[in-house]
């Protein structure tokens, strides 16, 4: 019995490009989807823009045009790039339709008439200037524990402290740079902390209630972590907040029934876009929506996100669907962060790097499909496109090995045997095609591309072998050779055709010419395609150029931000709420007795692991030359790897007054730069450094 699935990929949010960190999750999707498809099972895929929220709002203002109006252009240039990419959606739509609000709004209106919808008054930044609310990250100042400058109004890079805005010291507007005041305003909650969320979110991400578990190993370790450890008592510290759902006016979104001036907040109605999408899809092609959404639905729902939304996945939407009379996801499948030659990805290396200016550059979008196949293994793992092993894989594999078997091969059998290919041992060919297709097919399903690529290059390398050690080249030149010549040249061609049937779902529109220009088919490879053996093929045409590495260089040269002109830069990061901000003040001047007052000090990382129970906390053991080495709880653990950290140097504040926190004593403190984008980058010295050294 063919599947029943519905498949998505995360919405892009409509303010920024796409580029080659978003294509990671569109192109792993895409080709799991494909695979799919090509199985014969029945599989949706649906998409969408993300298009509400405060950053849009204040984009379109900026530029003169309506938020519809953006939200238009941005719709068609993403739509675009997908397709360049050919990231084929059976339906992509925007979270700013009719359908999308339908759904949004009925939700809401089944979890309210469940009592799961809380009005509470709070107060809240209001920007006298701008006349608007203040999100959290639109609020920065002085974190109120280690007192880092330009914090934002939700927690503390530097020293992990969490905290409301109201905490921030001499906090200013992001947006206008005012000092924000007080107001008090009506909220709309959704009761996450009600007896029945917790219950079910506690047994939903263990894997309880469902056939399978839900969640990757790392991803349910990470649930633990914020839902506490399955002994669970009511404590308060692993307690889930009310999830605030409402924003006031002004804001781009959906008003919420019966509130007038309240919004629904961005993330309330972003993965509802799922259901909106699918719904358009629905009545496009007949398809019923509530086989694929109703409780207890039999069909299958995969969300392929990135690590970094997992808690907006794992915890509010399944919460919301559970009780709104929906099914939850069958699994979340969350993948890494793109490095680019092992960094992360930089407008002043060039290596911020958008999809279209890839396109313009390289142009063969297959190449990084290609590549980031290669690399992908279905874990949470980040993955580094280094461009240098980019070109020399797709040179190696896809060219030198893979349209090599072809280009040396097809000829012959044209030129000297109309076409025709034979098979004197047609069972052994067959079964080995069958074996090779279980092989990689369970790769493909369990998301490790990686190792279906290696088994499929292994195919390419064993055929290459045998081309080599029979050179029908050299064959050609004999007329009394010319059964051991079309001996070779057929079963080459089988192995080309065998390799493109395994490949379609990494390489949809070159192995599409292979099925349709060489050996002559009226449509695309299936998976069932490997029983059958090809009985002739047309002349062959060239498929694929090898990769020049002067285009990369012309690509990063040009993405380059120092040598750009001053046009609107692209986003660096995802997450729009990040993006619009003023440029922090630099701090009052000091003297350099007060600087001096700091003592820094070189520090070799001896050891670095995770503490338990603190979300943000890494314990790091650092020696600065002295007798005993410190302890210091550093803020970093969404940035690092304990692993990572071992035996690096770093910079630590050795003169600051010990703290006590809940999970020992921290004597010092480890530098650490931040910016408007997430992520946090521990400091180095240069080489040559030793532990102690003071830094002046
Ligand atoms: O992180 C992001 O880019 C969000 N726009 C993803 C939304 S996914 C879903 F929930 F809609
Ligand atoms: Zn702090």
């Amino acid at each position: 019995m063919p599947r029943k699935i519905l498949v998505t990929s995360a919405l892009p949010y409509a303010n920024g490009s796409i580029h080659l960190g978003h294509l990671v999750e569109y192109i792993q999707t895409d080709i799991w989807v494909r695979f799919q498809k090509m199985r014969g099972n029945t599989c949706h895929y649906v998409c969408a823009d993300d298009t509400h929220g405060t950053p849009i709002m204040l984009r379109a203002e900026k530029e003169g045009i309506t938020p519809e109006q953006l939200i238009a252009r941005v719709w068609q240039e993403h739509y675009d790039d997908f397709a360049a990419f050919h990231i084929e959606f059976d339906n992509y739509g925007s979270t700013n339709s009719a359908e999308n609000k339908e759904c949004a709004q009925s939700i809401y209106r089944t979890l309210k008439a469940n009592g799961l919808i809380e009005v509470r008054s709070i107060e809240q930044y209001y920007d006298p200037v701008k006349n608007m609310f203040l999100p959290d990250r639109f609020i920065k100042g002085e974190c109120p524990k280690c007192h880092a400058k330009d914090q934002y109004g939700d927690n503390c890079e530097v020293c992990g402290a969490a905290y409301a805005p109201t905490d921030l010291i001499n906090p200013f507007s992001a947006v206008s740079g005012a000092a924000p005041v007080l107001r008090n305003s009506d909220h709309y909650f959704f009761k996450l902390s009600s007896p029945s969320c917790q219950k079910f979110l506690r047994e939903w991400t263990v894997g309880k209630l469902t056939k399978e578990p839900p969640l990757q190993i790392e991803a349910a370790n990470k649930m633990q972590e914020w839902l506490g450890t399955e002994g669970w008592t009511d404590s308060d510290e692993h307690k889930l907040s009310d999830w605030d759902i409402s924003r006031d006016a002004p804001y781009f979104g959906f008003e919420i029934p019966d509130a007038p001036g309240k919004y629904f907040y961005v993330w309330l109605d972003a993965p509802v876009g799922y259901m909106g999408s699918f719904k358009q899809l629905c009545a496009k092609t007949g398809i019923s929506f509530d086989d694929y959404w109703k409780q207890g639905s039999d069909t299958e729902l995969y969300h392929f996100i990135g690590k970094d939304i997992l808690y907006f996945h794992a915890l509010f939407w399944p919460a919301m669907l559970q009780h709104a009379g929906f099914r939850t996801p069958t699994k979340l499948f969350a993948h890494g962060f793109l490095t680019v030659n092992g960094e992360k990805m930089s407008k002043s290396r060039g290596t911020f790097i958008t999809a279209r200016s890839y396109v313009d550059h390289i142009k063969n979008t297959e190449y990084l499909r290609y590549y980031y196949a290669a690399k992908l293994n279905g874990s949470m793992e980040d993955l580094d496109l280094n461009l240098e092993d980019f070109v020399a894989k797709v040179n190696s594999d896809l060219i030198g090995k893979y349209i090599n078997i072809a280009s040396r091969c097809a000829g012959f059998l044209t030129k000297f045997f109309d076409g025709k290919l034979i098979f004197p041992n047609s069972k052994r060919l067959h079964d080995g095609a069958i074996s090779s297709g279980q092989l990689v097919s369970e790769s493909f399903e369990a998301r490790d591309y990686a190792r279906a690529l290696r088994d499929i290059m292994a195919i390419a390398d064993r055929i290459n072998v045998e081309i080599a050690a029979t050179a029908p080249w050299t064959l050609a030149k004999d007329e009394a050779q010319r059964e051991a010549l079309h001996d070779i040249c057929s079963r080459a061609l089988h192995g080309f055709y065998v390799l493109s049937i395994l490949l379609r779902p990494v390489l949809p529109a070159l192995t599409s010419r292979v099925a349709r220009e060489l050996f002559d088919m009226s449509r695309d490879f299936t998976w069932d395609d490997l029983a059958a053996l090809p009985t002739h093929i047309n002349s062959y045409q060239h498929l694929a150029t090898r990769l020049d590495p002067k285009l990369i260089e012309a690509m990063v040269a040009a993405n380059q931000e120092s040598l750009k002109p001053m046009t609107e830069s692209h986003s660096e990061t995802r997450h729009a709420e990040h993006q619009q901000h003023a440029i922090s003040p630099i701090a009052e001047t000091i003297s350099i007795d007060d600087f001096s007052k700091i003592d820094l000090r070189v520090a070799h990382i001896v050891n670095a692991e995770h503490v338990e129970g603190a979300e943000k906390l890494l314990k790091l053991t650092l020696d600065i030359g002295e007798e005993k080495p410190r302890t210091v709880f550093a803020g970093i653990k969404s940035a690092y790897d304990p692993e990572k950290l071992k035996g690096r140097m770093t910079v630590m504040v050795a003169n600051l007054a010990p703290r006590k926190m809940k999970f020992g004593l921290s004597e010092g403190m480890v530098l650490a730069a931040s910016g408007e984008a997430p992520g946090l980058f521990v400091l180095s010295p240069d080489d040559g450094a030793q532990p102690g050294m003071r830094i002046k």
